[in-house]
C-alpha cells in the first residue's frame, strides 16, 4: 500500500515536470509552470525522505542537514547572482548534478560484489553513470572557470590528444571491467579520474564564447547520468526527470547552434568564429555618424513606431528598467513601441526575455526574429541597445564573414537606426559591423543605462 502511494506521488511529480516545462515555453504561463514544478519536486523529495518502506538507518539528520544547507546556499547564490553571470551559475549547479550521479555510482560500485553472473547490464549502467557523472562534473567546473575568466582560452593539439586519450582509456576500462567482471576500488577510481580528465581537456579546448552551448550539452549529459542512476535504483522519477533534462538540453544545444549558424562539430572541434576574429577590422572605415541625447529624444518622441533591439550590452548596463521608462514616456505620445528579440541575443537562451520581464515589459510587445524582420521595413526608428552580432549585415551579404549565414535582425531596413554602445569595439563573435557605417545609422556612445537616463530626461522636456 505504502509503495503504491509513493509511486503515485512520483508519477504525479513526473507529470508536474512535463506540464511545468510546457508552461515554461510561454512567458504568460512560465511563472505558473515554475511553481508547478517546484511543488512536484518538493513532493518527490519529501516522499523519498520519508519513504515508509526504507529504513533510514539513522541517516535522517545527515539527509536533512544536506537538504537544508544545500537549499540555503542555493538560495543565497540565486539571490546574489547578476543576470550576466547566470551561465556560470547554471554551470555550477549542473556540475553538482553530475557530482551527485558520480557519488551514487561510486558508492554502489564499491558495494557491488562482482563477479555476479547476469549482472553485466546493471554493472555496465553503473559504470556509465560514473563516467557520465564525472565528465559532467569536471566539464561543468571547467566551463564555470572559463566563463568567470579564471581559465584562459587556449586551444592546443595536446589538449585535444589528451582528451582523446582519456576517452579511449574510459572505453577500454569499461570494456575490460564488464567482460572481465573486474571490480575493485582502484580500477573504479582510475575510471573516475580518466572520465574527469576527459571532461577537463574536452572543455579546455573549446572557445570561452561557445561555453553556453557546451553548458547546455553538459546539462543534457547530466540528465542522462541521472536517468541511468534511475535505472540502477528502479526509480521512475529519476528516470523520467533525467530523460526530460537530457532531451531538453539536447534540443537547446541544437537550437543555439542553429541560431548562431554554427554546427555542433564547429563548436566542439573549433570553428571559424575564433579562427578569423581579426578578419575584416582593417577594411572597415571607422568614420561613423553620431547623434546627441536631445536629438535622439526628439526622434523617438515624434516617430510613429519604434523597435528596440536589446543585446548583451543592455544586460551589462542593467538598462532594462530605463528602457521601460522610455517606452512609457513615448507611448504617452502615441508612439507604437515594440521589442525585437534575437534567439541568441545576450549570453544565454531567453536572456533578453527575462531581463525585459523583470522590467515589467509586456510579453505581447516582444517580437521574434521573423516577425521583427517583417516590421523593420515600416519602422521609423530601430533603437539598438548594446547589441552587435545579432544586427550585423555581414551575416547576410559578406560570404567571407565568420558569421555569414547566421540569421540576424535586419535593423538597417528601418528609416533610422540608432545604436547605443560605448565604443566601436566588436561583439562576442569578434567581427566588425558594417552597420555602423551605413547612411541611416547613427551612434550614441556611452554606457547604455547612463545614455538612456539622459534621453529620458530630454524626453520629459519634449513630450
Ligand atoms: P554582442 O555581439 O556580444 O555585442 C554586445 C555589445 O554590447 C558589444 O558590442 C559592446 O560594445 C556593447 N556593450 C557592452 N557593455 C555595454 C554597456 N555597458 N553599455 C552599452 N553597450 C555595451 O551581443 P549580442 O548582439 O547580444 O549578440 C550575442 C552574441 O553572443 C552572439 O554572437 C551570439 O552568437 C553569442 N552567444 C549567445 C548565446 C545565447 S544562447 N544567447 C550563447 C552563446 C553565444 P562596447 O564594448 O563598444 O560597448
Amino acid at each position: 500500500m505504502a509503495v503504491a502511494v509513493v509511486n503515485i506521488i512520483y508519477w504525479l511529480a513526473s507529470l508536474s515536470f512535463i506540464v511545468g516545462l510546457k508552461q515554461m515555453s510561454h512567458p504568460k504561463t512560465a511563472r505558473k509552470g515554475n511553481n508547478f514544478m517546484f511543488i512536484g519536486m518538493m513532493a518527490a523529495i519529501l516522499v523519498t525522505i520519508i519513504l515508509p518502506y526504507q529504513s533510514l538507518n539513522g541517516n535522517l539528520v545527515w539527509i536533512l542537514g544536506g537538504v537544508i544547507s544545500g537549499s540555503l546556499i542555493g538560495l543565497k547564490l540565486a539571490q546574489k547572482v547578476q543576470m550576466t553571470e547566470m551561465p556560470q551559475l547554471v554551470s555550477l549547479f549542473n556540475g553538482f548534478g553530475g557530482l551527485g550521479a558520480l557519488v551514487i555510482a561510486f558508492i554502489e560500485l564499491s558495494n557491488f560484489s562482482i563477479p555476479i553472473m547476469g549482472a553485466g547490464i546493471r554493472y555496465f549502467v553503473l559504470l556509465m553513470t560514473l563516467v557520465v557523472g564525472s565528465i559532467a562534473f569536471s566539464g561543468s567546473m571547467g566551463a564555470f572557470l572559463k566563463l568567470h575568466g579564471k581559465w584562459k582560452d587556449k586551444r592546443s593539439l595536446s589538449k585535444k590528444y589528451l582528451a582523446h586519450f582519456f576517452l579511449l582509456t574510459c572505453g577500454i576500462l569499461i570494456f575490460v571491467m564488464v567482460l572481465g567482471e573486474l571490480n575493485n576500488r582502484l580500477i573504479i577510481s582510475v575510471l573516475c579520474i580518466s572520465a574527469g580528465a576527459y571532461g577537463i581537456f574536452f572543455v579546455g579546448n573549446i572557445g570561452g564564447g561557445d561555453m553556453p552551448v557546451v553548458i547546455s550539452f553538459l546539462n543534457s549529459i547530466t540528465g542522462i547520468s541521472s536517468a541511468l542512476a534511475g535505472l540502477i535504483f528502479d526509480s521512475q522519477i529519476m528516470l523520467i526527470s533525467g530523460i526530460l533534462v537530457g532531451a531538453s538540453g539536447t534540443v537547446l544545444t541544437i537550437i543555439m547552434c542553429l541560431a548562431m549558424n554554427r554546427s555542433i562539430k564547429q563548436v566542439f572541434l573549433g570553428g571559424p568564429i575564433s579562427k578569423s576574429k581579426k578578419n575584416s577590422s582593417e577594411e572597415i572605415d571607422k568614420v561613423v555618424q553620431e547623434i546627441g541625447y536631445s536629438d535622439l529624444a526628439m526622434l523617438l518622441a515624434f516617430s510613429k513606431n519604434v523597435i528596440i533591439v536589446p543585446g548583451y550590452g543592455m544586460a551589462v548596463a542593467k538598462a532594462q528598467k530605463v528602457c521601460k521608462q522610455i517606452e512609457d514616456q513615448i507611448r504617452s505620445n502615441h508612439v507604437d513601441l515594440k521589442y525585437a528579440i534575437h534567439p541568441v541575443a545576450g549570453r544565454m537562451p531567453g536572456h533578453m526575455n527575462v531581463l525585459l520581464a523583470e522590467a515589467n515589459v509586456s510579453y505581447d510587445k516582444l517580437m521574434d526574429l521573423e516577425e521583427a524582420n517583417e516590421e523593420f521595413k515600416n519602422t521609423d526608428v530601430a533603437l539598438v541597445i548594446g547589441a552587435n552580432d545579432v544586427i550585423n549585415p555581414a551575416a547576410t551579404n559578406s560570404e567571407d564573414s565568420p558569421i555569414y549565414g547566421m540569421p540576424v535582425l535586419r535593423v538597417w531596413d528601418a528609416k533610422n537606426v540608432i545604436v547605443l554602445k560605448r565604443s566601436l569595439s566588436t561583439g562576442y563573435a569578434g567581427v566588425e559591423n558594417p552597420l555602423f557605417n551605413m547612411e541611416n545609422t547613427k551612434l550614441l556612445f556611452g554606457d547604455a543605462k547612463d545614455t538612456l537616463v539622459k534621453v529620458c530626461d530630454e524626453l520629459k522636456s519634449c513630450i
